[in-house]
């Protein structure tokens, strides 16, 4: 039974997904902003490669329906309704609208995720719940890939920590023998020790950065775990629950 991480997608190469269960995270913060957008009832989310991507597909969409979201360099994208705070992710921004959302890591990771069967959403706000459905996928097939989306195309402590606090949940019960991870999942599986949830997201670079843009709120909400039971599928070039 094989478990592989990505700790960018960069070393994903055409077929690497085809037919396998993948489980895409962006902790900080699209995915925990992608996951309060869902259980805050938003119909569903489209992730784009970039910000003129959501205005070149959204250009001739009546807008009463949808929401513009999405952060360069962390902030609003100028013109935009919403950044990518999940914070800002509530019943009256977001309830029954499709929100097209571009992020600088975490939406191109879904993107290059596509060909994965499925394709679910991960953050530590629905960790329970993505986990129990990723291991019952990694139980019938013995296969599971996790695409951290890292940051500016580098690893990312944050993602790779929740890959293996996700690991260490979906490997349970598995003889050690039987298990095969990949080396970015042994060591994601090491940083799982690092402790909770708060600690472990305030020690990285994301965290610090947050910090510094007056975001530091964020990283406390992201680092709640369980706060929703939903768990996102990407398919079709959309999120939903
Ligand atoms: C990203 O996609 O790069 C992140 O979610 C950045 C952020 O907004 O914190």
């Amino acid at each position: 039974m094989k478990i592989d991480v990505y700790h960018t997608p960069l070393g994903l190469n055409a077929g690497d997904l085809t037919g396998r269960a993948v489980v895409v995270i962006d902790v900080l913060r699209a995915t925990s902003t992608i996951v309060t957008a869902l259980a805050a009832g938003a119909k569903a989310i489209v992730p784009a490669a970039s910000s003129e991507e959501v205005v070149r597909v959204t250009a001739n969409l009546e807008k009463n329906g949808i929401v513009l979201a999405g952060e360069r360099r962390l902030l609003k994208i100028e013109g935009f309704n919403l950044g990518n705070s999940p914070r800002e992710m509530t019943k009256e921004a977001v309830g029954g609208k499709t929100l097209f959302l571009a992020t600088t890591n975490g939406t191109p990771a879904l993107l290059a995720a596509q060909g994965g069967d499925p394709v679910l959403v991960a953050a530590a706000l629905n960790f329970s719940a993505v986990a129990e459905r990723a291991r019952h996928l990694f139980t019938e097939r013995g296969d599971l890939v996790i695409i951290c989306a890292g940051r500016e195309k580098q690893f990312a402590l944050e993602d790779a920590y929740t890959a293996g606090r996700l690991i260490k949940a979906v490997k349970k019960g598995v003889p050690p023998k039987k298990l095969s991870l990949n080396d970015a999942a042994q060591v994601s599986l090491d940083l799982a020790a690092l402790g909770g949830w708060q600690d472990a997201l305030a020690a990285s670079d994301a965290a610090r950065q947050l910090g510094e843009a007056g975001l530091a709120d964020d990283v406390k909400f992201c680092a709640n775990p369980d706060r929703v039971a939903i768990v996102p599928v990407y398919a079709d070039r959309r999120i939903a629950a």
